[in-house]
């Protein structure tokens, strides 16, 4: 099997099986065959004359030529004790102080399985008002968000990997302006992204600069007003800031719950990509589309439809197989979850494949591809879907869905855009949809030597025109971009753009595209320039809006020190 020594690096430290003497106890080889193996078993349950061995050297040929990848948890805990292998869930937190602690003690159960969780604060009674029981006064959603943090950062040290949070508040709740302050200060809240709820209501109020109620969600009373335009400023001006809150538009989601009987989306999980119902969990697996990129005869790269649709369709049956094999960290979790088995089936090494196309990311060539290829995803993946509904059944909700006039479905979902930050450092392929934030890194290793690290594509290429050097590399390295490198050919600098030569619209509009096809949500940052300005932020919110974005996460160059999921970090 092909992988890097990063790859091997990662999965050695995190993924392999340990003994009591914390010495590892299979190779990376024998984990993908464990994966595979306790991912066949349950195609027994419905098929007496079933073979899982047939279905295990499938599922092993696809994770081992890193066609395809299932998120970490996955990973990590499949055919092993723990066995729990999702990497999302949503948690409520209902407004008393037993739901309140009831949810930290969930939380803390699936952080220690691998999980992130997100959830809605928006329930929760704001500052300053009355305890009913005690006559005190409410402490209100921002201080409980800090003991959900402190539970957090407490776990972190004997969980398999640091536990995320996503934190949600409407943004017609009276706390708001509390909320988008909330982690002005950096060092605190630290284990939680934070979005703010949009309402269209209120996106309708800041184009007319009106004002719009706060609502007290105990008492359901309008406890004030605030002017939507004001709080929109806020907003961007927060984010500006610090990359923070990022935003997340309630009625859109909504649009696409396809069980409305079963309440309302109130959150997603950490990193946005997956809005779920209160007590809803789902498993994400990522397709590397570097693999599905081929070479003609003439030394040209093209989509290999073929190769991309059978992987769907493996992908698809290894999903559904992994709400079987799961072992839930709560009964409620396990019930709610098979009752609409969400799966998110997504992309990685978009860029990568971009380059190898020679596509600029952003070009609208690039933009109209990322159409196509999610399009057939997603229409691939619903075949795949319905094919084992008619072998399994549909999910058991389905006739109460949305979905119920058209072909059974066996999962409510199928597609979500993840960041894939280990997942794209064990393929060695660029991160979800993301364009590529570096080509070249250089480590210092510890006796003094340094080993150049430099995007196999890029490299491919200047070794083909005999042009690559370590010291073309070292410069590369420093200056972050080739853009301006005009020892490069144009034609090499016009393909190999990072992410501060893409501007922050074509950011969005691949965003966006992804999100047209894509059942659940897309995880994207755009990356603005250090000297970007508010206003530019707030154009990209209402173009966001404007094309059917489910959310948006900026960052502008240099405007925080840290941040929770570093993307294409290890975490
Ligand atoms: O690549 P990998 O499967 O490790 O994860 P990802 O695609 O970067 O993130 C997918 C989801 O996993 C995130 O949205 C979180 O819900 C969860 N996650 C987490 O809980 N803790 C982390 N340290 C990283 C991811």
């Amino acid at each position: 099997m092909e992988i890097n020594q990063n790859a091997r690096t990662v999965l050695e430290r995190r993924y392999l099986i340990r003994n009591s003497q914390g010495q590892t106890m299979e190779t990376v080889e024998q984990l993908f065959e464990r994966v595979a193996n306790a991912i066949a078993q349950p195609d027994e349950k419905f098929h007496p004359d079933a073979d899982p061995t047939k279905t295990a050297k499938e599922f092993l040929e696809v994770l081992t030529s890193l066609d395809f990848l299932p998120n970490s948890p996955t990973l990590m805990n499949a055919g092993r004790p723990l066995g729990q292998l999702s990497a999302c869930f949503v948690l409520p937190v209902d407004d008393s102080m037993e739901d309140i602690f009831e949810s930290i003690k969930n939380a803390a159960l699936i952080h220690k399985s691998g999980g992130g969780t997100g959830f809605s604060f928006s329930r929760l009674r704001p500052k300053g008002s009355t305890v009913n029981t005690t006559g005190g006064v409410a402490s209100g959603p921002v201080s409980f968000m800090r003991v959900f943090n402190m539970a957090t950062e407490a776990v972190k040290q004997g969980g398999t990997r640091r536990g995320a949070n996503m934190g949600i508040l409407r943004v017609d709740h009276p706390d708001i302006l509390e909320f988008i302050d909330c982690k002005k200060v950096n060092t605190e809240i630290t284990n939680f992204n934070i979005s703010v709820g949009i309402t269209e209501a209120f996106m309708e109020a800041v184009e007319r600069g009106e004002e719009y109620p706060l609502i007290d969600p105990s008492t359901n009373r309008v406890t004030g007003t605030l002017n939507a335009r004001e709080v929109f400023d806020k907003i961007v001006d927060s984010a500006w800031r610090n990359g923070e809150p990022g935003i997340i538009f309630l009625d859109r989601l909504n649009r696409d719950n396809v069980v409305p009987s079963q309440g309302e989306i109130e959150s997603t999980n950490p990193c946005g990509e997956q809005p779920l119902l209160p007590y809803e969990a789902c498993n994400l697996g990522s397709i590397n589309l570097t693999r599905m990129v081929k070479e003609t005869v003439d030394g040209r790269f093209e989509m290999d439809w073929d190769h991309l649709g059978r992987t769907v369709a493996t992908a698809v049956h290894f999903l559904d197989n992994v709400i079987e094999a799961n072992r839930y960290p709560l009964a409620i979790i396990d019930q709610v979850t098979r009752s609409t088995r969400k799966i998110g089936l997504g992309v990685m090494g978009w860029a990568d494949a971009l380059l190898m196309l020679g596509l600029p990311y952003g070009s609208p060539e690039s933009i109209q591809l990322a159409h196509e290829v999610m399009e057939f995803i997603n229409q691939k993946g619903h075949e795949a879907s319905e094919r084992l509904a008619e072998e399994r059944g549909a999910f058991p909700l389905f006739e109460e869905s949305t979905l119920k006039d058209g072909s059974p479905l066996r999962n409510a979902t199928i597609t979500t855009i993840a960041p894939t930050g280990t997942l794209s450092i064990i393929a060695g392929c660029s991160s979800g949809v993301e364009p590529v934030f570096a080509y070249v890194f250089i480590r210092n290793i510890m006796d003094g030597t340094e080993m150049i690290e430099v995007n196999p594509i890029l490299k491919r290429e200047l070794t083909r025109r005999g042009l690559y050097s370590d010291d073309l590399m070292r410069r590369i390295a420093k200056e972050g971009t080739i853009a301006h490198m005009d020892d490069i050919p144009e034609d090499i600098r016009r393909v190999f753009l990072s992410a501060h030569d893409i501007s922050p619209e074509a950011h969005i509009r691949m965003q966006a595209a992804f999100q047209d096809h894509t059942d659940n949500a897309v995880s994207k940052t755009v990356n603005f320039p250090h000297d970007a300005t508010r206003e530019d932020v707030a154009q990209v919110y209402r173009l966001a809006y404007r094309l059917g974005c489910k959310g948006v996460t900026i960052y502008r160059d240099g405007s925080r020190d840290s941040q929770v999921l570093n993307i294409g970090k290890v975490s």
